[in-house]
């Protein structure tokens, strides 16, 4: 069953539902190598086929520490779900081979998903000279492909640097899945920017919601507080769409931890933890991110989003 609705805190489309990638023929599901445990997810969620791919050259492959591909696989005729998320910068060139691949055994059908756009989030030259990364990986990405979907953007409005019809999944429902069980007694966004995101996951997650306020006391010292609820003895999950370097969801964590809260839970569709993310971050008692880039915070999956996405348009 596919109930497809028009989320009214984003205006993006989520999908909501068991649903299967086909009711027909199977479909292929190929995955690149940063998303095999989220693309082998997908095929069982939607009811396809996983086909296995190697990333290891045989013996006798050209020994030049280059990226290497070969789908191991059967795909003619069939619709094929291609799995890879365009980071870290290796995993760019892998998926370019795939698509190769996956387009010489002959699918009826590509749809590429990219669980986490890696370079999308330059999607505008904002000094002279600069490269519009955002639209260089979208124009090459899509050749030989036939529809892209992909999660949780910087900027929706990259999606029309594609010339083939292209989709972003919410991963907020994943989010709220997580925190539906868990022992929290409120969902925070740590500014106004991620209020929405806090609404959906709340909604999911059957919890109340609320946002930190930003007050400047003087010209060295900010602080942060919920606008309605108070934390003190409480469990609170802070959510956010990325975590990046961590220094978001450290401040919130840390103001939140001297207002009295008891627990802090961070909760975010991307974990990338660049740089010292990790020594930041410190100060949560939990990090969970999903699968869209795998690492030691990953604890839930975005597959039945993707899932329900691709079956909604069959
Ligand atoms: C901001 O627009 C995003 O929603 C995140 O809040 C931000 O990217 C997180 O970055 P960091 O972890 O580096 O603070």
């Amino acid at each position: 069953m596919r109930i497809p609705t028009r989320n009214p805190t984003t205006e993006r489309t989520v999908y909501i539902g068991l649903a299967h990638l086909a009711d027909g023929d199977a479909v292929k599901v190929v995955s690149g190598s940063a998303s095999v445990a989220l693309a082998r997810g997908l095929a069982t969620a939607g009811g396809g086929t996983f086909v296995e791919t190697t990333y290891e050259k045989h013996p006798g492959g050209f020994p030049d520490a280059e990226r290497y591909v070969r789908v191991l696989g059967a795909l003619a005729g069939d619709e094929v779900v291609l799995v890879q998320s365009t980071h870290p910068d290796p995993k760019v060139v892998e998926l370019l081979l795939l698509i190769d691949a996956v387009r010489d055994l002959r699918p009826r059908k590509v749809s590429l998903v990219i669980p986490y756009f890696g370079y999308g989030r330059q999607d505008k030259r904002f000094e002279s000279g600069e490269a519009l990364s955002a639209k260089v990986l979208a124009k090459h990405v899509q050749v030989g492909v036939d529809e892209v979907l992909t999660m949780g953007l910087h900027n929706p409005e990259v999606l029309k640097f594609f010339d083939i019809p292209a989709r972003e999944v919410s991963g907020m429902p994943a989010v709220g899945r997580y925190l539906k069980d868990r022992d929290i007694d409120f969902v925070l966004a740590p500014d106004d920017g991620a209020v929405r995101h806090a609404k959906e996951v709340a909604e999911t997650a059957g919890k109340p919601w609320d946002a930190l306020r930003k007050t400047r006391l003087d010209s060295y010292t900010v602080k942060f507080e919920p606008k309605r609820l108070n934390v003190r003895g409480k469990r609170v999950a802070i959510v956010d769409d990325v975590i990046s370097t961590g220094g978001t969801i450290a401040l919130a964590a840390k103001e939140l931890k001297a207002q009295g809260a008891r627990h802090v839970l961070a909760a975010a569709v991307h974990g990338l933890f660049t740089a010292n993310a990790w020594d930041k971050l410190a100060v949560c008692d939990e990090v969970a991110a999903s699968d869209t880039i795998p690492s030691r915070a990953t604890k839930f999956s975005v597959a039945p989003e993707f899932a329900a996405a691709i079956r909604a348009t069959r």
